[in-house]
């Protein structure tokens, strides 16, 4: 069988109430026109919080016309059908009036992967609300460079030559890649920062097999102002020559801080649940991640998914994201809850600071 495309195309076209969560219609509703479209392999419609997930397997390639087109026409209807409903920002993520050719660029998040069909293909597509892309560089450092997450880089010779990372600087519109781990200390003076830099593809080293993929869209560079969180998406694939499926998993093991809560403009836990419990309510978060698990079948057939964090052994991961949600949120409008001056241009502060043009006055120096 020729390659297979794995796409998954994202939205938030209205919650359900407020943010926190997305209406079973719009679900329903979503499903209908991907299982009319006629050329896909297989799909699965799913949600994480209020942002409506396409999963889609086909024979048409990364950045396909056909393939755009079919998400940004589901993600129209179901924004027409959430304005009937007075679903909350209905249409949020969608910026433009019209469609010309590709999604990137237009509101919502992409990640596509094209591959060679293994004889058993175990592929995580992760899902976030509350956040933004840069949340994906710790796990993927995690997984993909770290010898305490990943056994399988001291074990396992099929990756011990370990894994290439491009790495995006959305506002210069640049990328590099580190080649891990000979070059981690650089890679780490970038995407420790995750609000600059953002981890977009992971290859194998060995023979250049993509391994992993990002959505890297950010809202408010698109809109020029706040209009909602980026909540992104990850594709990764697992076992044999990769990571196997709990090297991946123990990647959100620890639920290190993220960008994106309430507003867009605080930093809070990143709590992975099972997808029922994927409905950010606490001050509109905390911020959440699902990992949906699929088998890739016979003819890209979507052998899925398994809900991976449906699991107590991440029990304890949620109940110290809540103990380390109680200490953020008692810092209330201070920094490093609220996010750092730079993030917040998008928001309220430049007209802040604008009203009080003037007030500013010139320290006198005096001599003593
Ligand atoms: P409004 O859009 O309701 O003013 O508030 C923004 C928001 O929903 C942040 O959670
Ligand atoms: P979403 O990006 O998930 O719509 O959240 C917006 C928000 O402001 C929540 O507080
Ligand atoms: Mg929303
Ligand atoms: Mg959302």
């Amino acid at each position: 069988m020729a390659k297979i495309t794995l796409s998954v195309i994202k939205a938030d076209i209205g919650g359900y109430v407020g943010h926190s969560s997305s209406h079973p219609d719009i679900l329903a509703r979503a499903e209908e026109n991907l299982k009319k479209a006629g050329f896909l392999l297989d799909f699965c419609v799913m949600r994480c919080g209020d942002d409506l997930e396409l999963i889609m397997t086909h024979q048409q390639g990364e950045d396909n016309e056909k393939i755009h087109k079919l998400a940004w026409d589901t993600f129209i209807d179901c924004t027409n059908l959430a304005k009937k409903m007075r679903l909350y920002g209905a249409g949020q993520d969608i910026l433009s009036d019209s469609f010309s050719g590709n999604v990137k660029g237009m509101g919502p998040g992409v990640a596509e992967i094209e591959f060679e069909q293994r004889k058993s293909d175990p592929v995580i597509i992760f899902m976030a609300d509350k956040t933004s892309p840069g949340a994906w560089n710790f796990p993927l450092y995690k997984i993909f460079a770290d010898p305490f997450n990943t056994a399988g880089l001291v074990i396992d010779p099929s990756i011990h030559d370990g894994f290439k990372f491009e790495v995006l600087d959305p506002y210069k519109e640049e990328t590099i890649i580190f080649s891990a781990p000979e070059e981690i200390y650089d890679m780490l003076v970038f995407i420790g920062a995750r609000e600059h830099y953002i981890t977009r593809r992971i290859w194998r080293k060995s023979d250049n097999e993509i391994a992993a993929v990002s959505s890297t869209q950010k809202l408010a560079l698109i809109a020029g102002k706040y209009v909602g969180k980026d909540d992104p998406v990850l594709i990764v694939r697992a076992q044999s020559g990769f990571p196997a499926v709990g090297e991946v998993l123990e990647g959100f093991a620890f639920p290190y801080l993220v960008a994106g809560w309430m507003r867009g403009s605080h930093n809070g836990p990143f709590m992975p649940t099972s997808f029922k419990e994927a409905n950010p309510t606490r001050f509109d978060g905390p911020p959440r991640v699902i990992a949906a698990g699929f088998q890739i079948g016979d003819e890209g057939k979507l052998v899925g998914p398994r809900d991976m964090f449906d699991d107590p052994s991440f029990d304890r991961t949620r109940r110290m994201a809540d103990e380390m949600a109680d200490y953020m949120r008692r810092h209330g409008p201070f920094e490093p809850h609220r996010l750092p001056l730079a993030d917040m241009e998008y928001t309220t502060l430049p007209d802040v600071r604008k009203k009080l043009e003037g007030r500013f006055k010139k320290e006198v120096k005096r001599e003593v």
